[in-house]
């Protein structure tokens, strides 16, 4: 079991070359699917949560190629020998539900494994189920399986999300590229990750528009070509990042970064303390006079404060001036990175879906355990700035997302390393 080792109280300076989105990466490397030709992933992040979508695809039949020097990733779909998606794999990572829209519209069927709850909530996907059904699909659920069938395909339909759904937009966008007819998303999620979903289905030769927006329109096609595809910059790692710089009052490029990828985030951090600058090849994240306020957050769909980052800034705020008040609207259960902060020092309380973080001068170091990928980074975030050692446990959940963590932060001037133990 690894550990990952800091010790704080080094100010932040230098570039960090930001990786591809892994939440871009996830459903696009389930589009191989929907076509027989051979797709090419570009900017592709190594990370584990990849390794596990590789390993599925690889399951199903799909031929994969890795190029690591070039970070280009090849799939293809011809030889698919199986459609069934199993619950050893399926458990490990919660995103292999993304190959169930594209094995029906392609395949006419799927067995995919419920993926069951995970750390931050119950996480249903009812979703997914009622849309495709909504687009024709025979749904039923055994052992654990979601049975899905369309022998004659899908049909383009109107769905309505009662909830915004990320991975349930992308299923169904996918799914219904390859439907007889026009299907319309309705309340559909926003991400920039589904942007970069429909631009390269459209290349692939589908009809999608209204991406980005809450209503997405996609014109069925009878078959989608292959296509090379550069996946997006990670927003969730640049704000990451950004707080690190933030955090230890310092100055860091963010290579590739975007300040348009975090909307609600970019004026809250700077309200909080620090300017962005934005260039043609990245974003400069600089302290402004050493100080951090605390500002309120709620998270929400994007183009809202992302949930994604959410521990991170509380991290922010344990030590910045003033209090915050950060409410967590879209999961249940959030806040698990909370105890762990306060046996850092951090002066937390949470009532509900809501924690009032009152700053303190400093943060003391600790050996603290993370529970889920963001959580994890939050806690490294803290050890950057907490005084002494802190050793954080259980760092496989920060190698589901953060590329190269530790040596990106290492580049910048930190104090921190792997301990092979
Ligand atoms: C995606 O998860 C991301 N994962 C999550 O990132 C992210 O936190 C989340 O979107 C919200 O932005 C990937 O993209 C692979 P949702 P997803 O469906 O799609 C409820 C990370 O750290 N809901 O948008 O699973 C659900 O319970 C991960 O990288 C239903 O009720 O999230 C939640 O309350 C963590 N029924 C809300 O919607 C459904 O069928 C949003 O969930 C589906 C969702």
């Amino acid at each position: 079991m690894h550990k990952i080792r800091i010790q704080g109280g080094k100010t932040l300076k230098g570039t960090i070359p930001l990786s591809g989105a892994k939440n871009a990466a996830l459903p696009l490397m389930a589009t191989c699917l929907l076509t027989d030709d051979a797709l090419h992933l570009q900017n592709m992040p190594f990370l584990s949560d990849i390794s596990s979508m590789i390993d599925l695809l690889a399951q199903l039949g799909v031929e994969v190629h890795s190029d690591t020097s070039s970070k280009t990733v090849t799939f293809n779909a011809k030889g698919l020998s199986s459609t069934t998606a199993p619950y050893d794999l399926v458990r490990k990572m919660r995103a292999s539900v993304l190959v169930l829209g594209p094995l029906v519209a392609r395949h006419g069927e799927a067995h995919v494994s419920l993926p069951g709850g995970c750390a931050i909530g119950t996480r249903p996907i009812d979703l997914h189920i009622k849309g495709l059904q909504a687009l024709g699909a025979e749904i039923e659920l055994g052992e654990g399986y979601i049975h899905a069938k369309a022998s004659q395909g899908l049909k383009g339909a109107d769905f309505t999300f009662s909830v915004v759904s990320v991975t349930g937009t992308e299923n169904l966008m996918m799914a219904a590229a390859l439907a007889k007819g026009q299907t319309r998303l309705i309340n559909a999620a926003r991400e920039p990750e589904i942007v970069d979903l429909a631009h390269c289905l459209n290349g692939m030769g589908a009809k999608i528009s209204g991406m980005g927006t809450d209503t997405i329109t996609i014109e069925g096609v009878e078959k989608l070509h292959g296509y090379t595809h550069r996946i997006l910059p990670d927003r969730i790692e640049m704000g990451t990042y950004a707080i690190a710089a933030a955090i230890t009052h310092g100055d860091i490029f963010l290579e590739y970064g975007d300040v348009n990828l975090i909307p609600s985030f970019a004026p809250l951090l700077e309200q909080s303390g620090v300017k962005f600058t934005q260039s043609e090849t990245g974003l400069r994240v600089k302290s402004v006079n050493g100080k951090n306020h605390g500002v309120d957050i709620m998270t929400e769909p994007f183009p809202g404060f992302a949930t994604d980052l959410q521990a991170q800034a509380m991290t922010l705020m344990c030590t910045a001036e003033g209090a915050s008040m950060i409410t967590e609207s879209i999961f249940e259960n959030r806040f698990m990175h909370v105890p762990e902060l306060c046996r850092m020092g951090a002066n937390i309380t949470v009532h509900g879906s809501s924690a009032l973080v009152r700053g303190v001068p400093h943060l003391i170091g600790a050996p603290v355990m993370a529970t889920d990928l963001r959580a994890s980074v939050s806690l490294v975030l803290a050890g950057l700035v907490a005084q002494g050692e802190t050793l954080v446990n259980r760092v496989y959940h920060l190698d589901r997302g953060y590329e190269g963590l530790e040596e990106k932060l290492r580049n910048c001037g930190a104090e921190i390393e792997r301990l092979q133990e």
